[in-house]
Parts: C-alpha cells; sequence; structure tokens
C-alpha cells in the first residue's frame, strides 16, 4: 500500500473543495505541488482513483482543447463528464444561476464553466457547494496558464528570475499569465497597442504577488518587450465575443506579430507557446508557429496532464492510495 494522497502531495491538502477561478486563487506553493502532480500523471509515476466522481461542463462559449482535456482527464481518472451544454439544458431557456448551481450540486462533484462574465462564474460558485472550475471567461483562463508554466518548466527546469513576453491583446490569458507569473516569481512583460492593455486591477494585483521577486509590466513596443525573454506568448487578437472587432484589431494590430524577426531578439534559448487556436500570419508567423522554438503542441498536450492535476487535488479524499 502506497502513501496516502495528503502525505504525498502536502502542497495540495488545502485545494480540497476549493473554486479555481482566477490564477490568483492558488498559492506559489499550491501552483508548484499542481505542477508535481501533473508532471507524474503525465510521466505514468502516479495514478489515481476517482471513480463515482462526475464533473459536469458548462461551456457557453466554443472550446476544442478545454473541452476535450477535461473529459479525457476525468476518464483517465475513472470518474465521468457531464456534457451540460447550456442548449441542451434548461440554462439556455433562463432558468437562474442560483437553481442550476444548487441542483447540479446534488448531482455532480465539480462544474467547468466556460463564459464571458468573470461575475457569472461567481455567482455559481457562490451557489454551488461543489468545486467550480474557471474554463475561460472574459477576464482570465487560469487552467491553461497552469499547462503554460508546465510547459515552460518542462523547457528550462525552473520558472524564478525567467522572463516571459506576452506580445498582443490585454485580454483573459494575459491577465491569468501575469498573474500566475508573478506568483511563481517570472518577470512578465506584455506588449499591446495603445488602447489594448490589460485591465489595470489586475496589473496591480499582479504587482503585488510578484512583490519584490519579481516585475510586471505593460509596454507598447513588442522589440522592447521579448528582448532578452526566455518565452515569447501570443494569443488572438480578437477573442470569442469580439469577432465584429476582427478588421479593426487586424489595423490596430499590426507590428505585433510574433515572427521571426521579434523571435530574433529574444534569448537565443526562447521557446514560443499559443494558447491556441492561432491566427498564422496575424498574431503569429506561419514559420515561427511551425519552427524550431515552438512548444505550441506539448503546452496543448499540457492541458490534459494540469487538469488531470486539478481535478485529482479538489476532489480527491486525502486518504486515497496513491503510488
Ligand atoms: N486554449 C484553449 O482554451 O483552447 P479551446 O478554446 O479549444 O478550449
Ligand atoms: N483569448 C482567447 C483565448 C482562447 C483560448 C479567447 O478568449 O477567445
Amino acid at each position: 500500500m502506497g502513501p496516502h494522497f495528503n502525505q504525498r502531495y502536502p502542497g495540495l491538502a488545502d485545494l480540497r473543495g476549493r473554486d479555481l477561478l482566477s490564477s490568483a486563487d492558488l498559492g506559489a506553493e499550491q501552483t508548484l505541488a499542481l505542477l508535481e502532480l501533473a508532471a507524474d500523471f503525465k510521466s505514468g509515476a502516479q495514478r489515481l482513483d476517482l471513480s463515482g466522481k462526475a464533473l459536469g461542463l458548462i461551456f457557453t462559449k466554443a472550446s476544442t482543447r478545454t473541452r476535450v482535456s477535461f473529459a479525457v482527464a476525468m476518464g483517465r481518472l475513472g470518474g465521468q463528464v457531464l456534457d451540460l451544454n447550456p442548449s441542451v439544458t434548461q440554462v439556455g431557456r433562463g432558468e437562474p444561476v442560483a437553481d442550476t448551481a444548487r441542483v447540479l450540486s446534488r448531482y455532480v462533484d465539480a462544474l467547468a464553466i466556460r463564459t464571458f462574465e468573470q461575475q457569472e462564474l461567481v455567482e455559481y460558485a457562490h451557489w454551488a457547494s461543489i468545486p467550480v472550475i474557471n474554463a475561460l471567461t472574459d477576464l482570465e483562463h487560469p487552467c491553461q496558464a497552469l499547462a503554460d508554466v508546465l510547459t515552460i518548466r518542462e523547457s528550462f527546469g525552473s520558472l524564478k528570475g525567467l522572463t516571459l513576453a506576452y506580445v498582443g491583446d490585454g485580454n483573459n490569458m494575459a491577465h491569468s499569465l501575469m498573474l500566475c507569473g508573478a506568483l511563481l516569481g517570472m518577470n512578465v512583460r506584455v506588449a499591446c497597442p495603445e488602447g489594448f492593455a490589460p485591465d489595470p486591477a489586475v496589473l496591480t494585483q499582479a504587482q503585488a504577488l510578484a512583490g519584490r521577486a519579481a516585475t510586471v509590466s505593460v509596454l507598447h513596443q513588442p522589440l522592447a518587450a521579448v528582448r532578452g525573454a526566455e518565452v515569447l506568448y501570443t494569443d488572438v487578437w480578437a477573442s470569442m465575443g469580439q469577432e465584429q472587432e476582427q478588421q479593426r484589431r487586424l489595423q490596430a494590430f499590426a507590428g505585433f506579430c510574433v515572427d521571426e524577426a521579434l523571435l530574433a531578439e529574444a534569448d537565443p534559448r526562447a521557446i514560443v507557446l499559443h494558447c491556441l487556436p492561432a491566427h498564422r500570419g496575424e498574431e503569429i508567423s506561419a514559420g515561427v508557429i511551425e519552427g524550431s522554438a515552438s512548444r505550441v503542441f506539448d503546452q496543448a498536450e499540457n492541458r490534459l496532464h494540469v487538469q488531470q492535476a486539478l481535478l485529482a487535488a479538489l476532489l480527491a479524499d486525502p486518504a486515497t492510495p496513491c503510488l
């Protein structure tokens, strides 16, 4: 008989039953412990049994990676996934969040929710008696940020002191990277056109999390942001829900493409990340996304491993035997 889950991963002890609404909901030690468990799942060094547990997916926006990786992660743990797309439940017909969240809490053990307003997620979390996971909102994408830092750690061995340059829109992805990066002692530089900066409240929060250990800055020159950086990151210029702004944004973001010229200014060991889906020739060149610095498919794979770790941390009984 191996150790109990809480003995093997003491850093995860406080996560059981909790919500993950923001990257800032995790402490540095918890984030690192999640990465450790994710790496153990990835290498096959860990197995856990969550049979009998059920995860509900409430996705108001499209998703390939998040939906599939959550479903497979839960399957690997022996649990069950229910697709609660609003178009097939009463949610789409206006049943209040307060009722939906309380009812679903009687059936399933966790909810992963993808929607527009962060406030809607907060409302689900308020009414639900089970963990609620942010599977992307307009404000944040914390599950993606976890996969990103796992991918960075795989390349560089550690995270503290590395510089991540995010080039593009100051969006949900930028927000979660600023918070998660700051928490882990990474320097985060966001380069965006004027008018597309991250939320100032998130910037202040990230700078507070960074403390004296790291810096979080917003600038408007991509070259200055990427100079010497170990990680280059970009995301679409028009996020889900902003489709009608696509043309205006194409013009505003001219010069913010992560291409070969920009990559040449980064650290020679630099890796390139993109949460996907990508628009080649817009925020990233085809050559860079397909080139030797790109880690985008490892990054996409890591969604599966970190979410398996997250589900285990939120749902596993502390006495669950593990390897
Ligand atoms: N990166 C990401 O969240 O992808 P999906 O929109 O396909 O889930
Ligand atoms: N910022 C993008 C991320 C997609 C995974 C969006 O919200 O559409």
